[in-house]
């Protein structure tokens, strides 16, 4: 199986050598565990390191403000934008109903799957991206009132991946879920993501305060011998870093 970089720096080596190319991955976690960037990275670090455009589909915040944010890791998507080596598609104008500024963007009283769909196909093709994010289940979905009419939008995005050839992240949101409750455990908001994707990478907190440390586990990857570990996962000046529990603790 081929396999692609994800641009997470430690991960690659835990996944055989990254994800398997054209299927796709979901990333799961309570807010603010670092989904967003996660999915960033493997969009900034594929256009600038391995030479395959991304394009980022954003349903929960504005393009403006991601390209703000991903500068203090020293990121300049403009820039990759106007090489046409990534494409951001704002999502979140429509969906809260108001124009967008933004030169690729889902319009105002469009905000239905399909021609969200044919949007995302076309700029893909624009810039002959290999890979594609969608930031994130949970706010694409907002509209959809019961779990057949997601199923169904979930497993759409799915067909549209598998026949476009591109490796896509998508993300989703569970509770903050502590691992050993010995309650069971929830992987995505829907419970239907983690069965649809190829593989789910979870990321959590360890703990509470100035003592919580950040973690990220494989769950499945199908196709793939990987890491069954825990392991602590730092956001740095550079971006996010996975590290082995051996090097931080050890
Ligand atoms: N330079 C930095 N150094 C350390 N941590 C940072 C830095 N920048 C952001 N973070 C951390 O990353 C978090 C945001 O990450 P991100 O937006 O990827 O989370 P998310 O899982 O997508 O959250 P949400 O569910 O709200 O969308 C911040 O809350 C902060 O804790
Ligand atoms: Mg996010």
């Amino acid at each position: 199986m081929e396999r692609l970089e994800t641009g997470v720096y430690g991960l690659d080596e835990l996944l055989a050598g990254g994800l398997p190319k054209g299927r796709m991955i979901l990333v799961s976690g309570a807010c603010g565990t670092g989904k967003s960037i996660f999915s960033m990275q493997f969009i900034y670090k594929g256009a600038l390191d391995y030479d395959e455009p991304g394009v980022f589909v954003t349903f929960d915040e504005m393009p403006e403000k991601i390209r703000q944010d991903m500068l203090q890791f020293g990121w300049n998507i403009k820039e990759l934008e106007e090489q046409e080596k990534m494409a951001i598609i704002d999502a979140t104008s429509a969906r809260a109903g108001t124009p967008s500024e933004e030169e690729n963007a889902i319009l105002p009283g469009q905000f239905d799957l399909d021609r969200i769909i044919v949007e995302i196909l076309s700029v893909a093709r624009k810039i002959n991206a290999k890979r594609i994010v969608i930031d994130s289940v949970p706010a694409m979905a907002f509209r959809l009132e019961n779990a057949n009419e997601i199923r169904r939008a979930v497993l759409k995005i799915a067909y549209m991946v598998a026949r476009s050839g591109m490796t896509a992240i998508i993300t989703s949101e569970v509770e903050e879920q502590s691992l050993s409750s010995g309650q069971s455990i929830k992987f995505s908001k829907y419970e239907v993501e983690e069965y649809v994707a190829d593989g789910v990478i979870m990321l959590n907190f360890l703990g509470v305060g100035s003592q919580a440390t950040r973690t990220m586990y494989i769950r499945k990857m199908r196709g793939t011998k990987h890491s069954l570990e825990i392991h602590p996962l730092e956001i740095t000046d550079k971006g996010m870093e996975i590290r082995k529990i051996e090097e931080v603790f050890g």
